[in-house]
């Protein structure tokens, strides 16, 4: 017998009810939003859903305060976490989200015990850490979402500098968000055409920068992070996961001697598929992308050691 899958998306703010939003329209699964803020999750989820006559998605989408509603889930998505309130450092901040994602993943993880977990609560590197010791969930499993949103948007302008369709352009971005991201000039292209006989260098300099500076330019605009083109994101990765397609995507995921790293989780590209995680790939950098990649895996690891997991 066929059963539909079940996601659970913990957090219904901006991006965690976007996320289920774009996996309704895509038919993706039943889907849970849990929150703590009360009215909030089992709001949008009934204001999602009755979308579906409409959009014609033959599906439930439902919300709740309690994390029974979310047992065996197949995909559990984490987006729960707070924005940064005035007077509050970034290392506070740090603690606190970390401290909201064991919880709500302790929590979640053990009624649903063979889920993948996909994580974005920021910093999503770190956060994947926490994830995976919360849950005790083999490493192939836990999964943290940031290339997938850096690589569209280094996508998007390379396909607008190029008056062409985004769906021909391939970018490859790694490491972490912002400033100690890995654009890979070098693995992007336009139909298999490197983007380098394509593009002067200066224009390619300054996509990357804009690429590196995506999320603040989108702040600063709206004041609120982006939530959006995360939420395409986050879908992109449960989908290539819950139908099994080993896309090969930049994600966050756990190094065990991958690029010469251990004990940490970090934007690489990976195949992705029903397992989670299905294989890091291993691209050969230049001596600057090999310092640019241990900057931010240093970057990560300096957070870590504050937070004791
Ligand atoms: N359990 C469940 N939900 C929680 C908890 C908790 N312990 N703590 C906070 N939340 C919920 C909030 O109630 C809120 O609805 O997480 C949601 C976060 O939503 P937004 O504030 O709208 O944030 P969003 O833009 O969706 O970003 C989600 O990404 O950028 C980061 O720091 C941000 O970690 C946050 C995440």
């Amino acid at each position: 017998m066929f059963k539909r899958k079940k996601i659970t998306v913990i957090g219904a703010g901006a991006t965690g009810a976007t996320t289920a939003h774009v996996m309704a329209l895509k038919e993706m699964g039943d889907i849970v939003l849990v929150d703590v803020a009360e009215g909030i999750p089992e709001g949008k989820a009934l204001d999602i859903w009755e979308a579906g006559p409409i959009e014609r998605f033959s599906l439930k989408v439902s919300g709740s305060n309690s994390y029974e509603a979310t047992r065996d889930s197949d995909v559990i998505v984490v987006t729960a976490g707070m924005p940064r309130k005035p007077g509050m450092s970034r290392d506070d901040l740090l603690k606190v989200n970390a401290d909201i994602v064991y919880q709500v993943v302790e929590k979640a993880a053990k009624l649903s015990p063979e889920a993948l977990l996909v994580v974005l609560s920021n910093p999503a590197d770190v956060m994947a850490y926490v994830a995976q010791k919360a849950s005790g969930f083999p490493y192939h499993r836990v999964i943290g979402q940031a290339g997938v949103l850096d690589s569209a948007r280094f996508r998007t302008f390379l396909a607008d500098a190029l008056n062409v369709s985004p769906k021909d352009v391939t970018a490859f971005v790694m490491g972490g968000h912002g400033d100690d991201m890995v654009p890979l000039v070098r693995y992007s292209s336009v139909a298999g055409i490197p983007i380098e006989k394509l593009l002067p260098a200066d224009t390619i300099e300054k996509i990357v920068q804009r690429t590196r500076t995506g999320g603040g330019e989108v702040l600063n605009l709206m004041k609120i992070s982006a939530f959006y083109a995360p939420a395409s994101s986050l879908a992109e990765m449960v989908q290539a996961m819950l139908k099994d397609e080993r896309r090969v995507i930049p994600v966050i995921s756990y190094l065990d001697g991958e690029y010469g790293e251990h004990d940490i989780f970090v934007g690489v590209p990976a195949i992705v598929g029903g397992n989670g995680i299905e294989k890091v790939l291993e691209v050969e950098f230049t001596d600057s992308e090999r310092a640019a990649f241990a900057k931010s895996v240093a970057s990560v690891r300096k957070p870590l050691s504050m937070l004791n997991y």
